[in-house]
């Protein structure tokens, strides 16, 4: 019998980081982050000097990456046993990752990768592309959404709360831009699929979208 899977696709802000970590843990599930491996392939290749550009050999280092997701909610990474937890949540680390997320190739080494997390009981899958390429056949799809203005403020309450500075006019500015990249992009853009249920999470709690995704899953 095959593994259910819950795929939460979305643009940054849109609290689908939130969502799943939270639905992962009611369900008891495992969690795929597949955005923080995007950003973990753009920091292994800043750190072996590899361009951002040159697909190719980011895409062999994407191949091998020693990538481990630990801790009771499986939101701690390591890098070749390093935590990088707090390294590859900066803007700049994810404006990179949207980088090297744009490269088909850097996608293709991932992709096996990724679908090897759906593992008993189930798996709660968070991305870009998790509905429409990654698990084209999940039990339930969610596409959340927010403006860009509210995904602006949240992420910036984010940042200050890890203590790491932002200017929220620039972060603003800075989703639009990546926004764009994630959705032009030929291969794999952000997009729902076409049987995800949307949610528009701008005017919702966390508490209200949790509860709107469990009444989707029937739970
Ligand atoms: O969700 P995030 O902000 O951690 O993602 C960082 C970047 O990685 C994002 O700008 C686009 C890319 N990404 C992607 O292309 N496909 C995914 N499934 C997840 C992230």
């Amino acid at each position: 019998m095959s593994v259910p899977v819950l795929t939460i696709d979305g643009p940054s802000g849109s609290g689908k980081g939130t969502v799943a970590r939270l639905l992962a843990q009611r369900l008891g599930w495992h969690l795929l982050d597949s955005g923080a491996l995007y950003r973990i392939a753009a920091l292994a290749a800043q750190r072996r000097d590899v361009d951002l550009n040159d697909a190719a050999g980011v895409a062999e280092l994407a191949a091998h990456l020693n990538v481990r997701f630990v801790g009771e909610d499986e939101t701690c990474v390591l890098l070749d046993g390093e935590d990088v937890s707090l390294l590859i949540r900066s803007e700049q680390a994810g404006e990179a990752a949207s980088v090297v997320a744009a490269h088909p190739v850097v996608r293709d080494a991932l992709l096996d990768f990724q679908r090897r997390f759906a593992q008993a009981p189930g798996l709660v899958a968070d991305g870009r592309d998790m509905g429409t390429v990654v698990f084209p056949d999940a039990q339930v799809k969610i596409y959340l959404d927010a403006s860009a203005e509210v995904r602006g403020e949240r992420r910036y309450k984010q940042l200050n709360e890890k203590g790491l500075g932002a200017n929220l006019a620039q972060i603003i500015h800075d989703i639009r831009r990546r926004d764009e990249r994630d959705m032009q992009r030929p291969v794999a853009p952000l997009k729902a699929a076409d049987d995800a249920h949307r949610i528009e999470t701008s005017f919702l709690t966390v508490e209200q979208v949790l509860t709107e995704c469990l009444t989707l899953m029937g739970v």
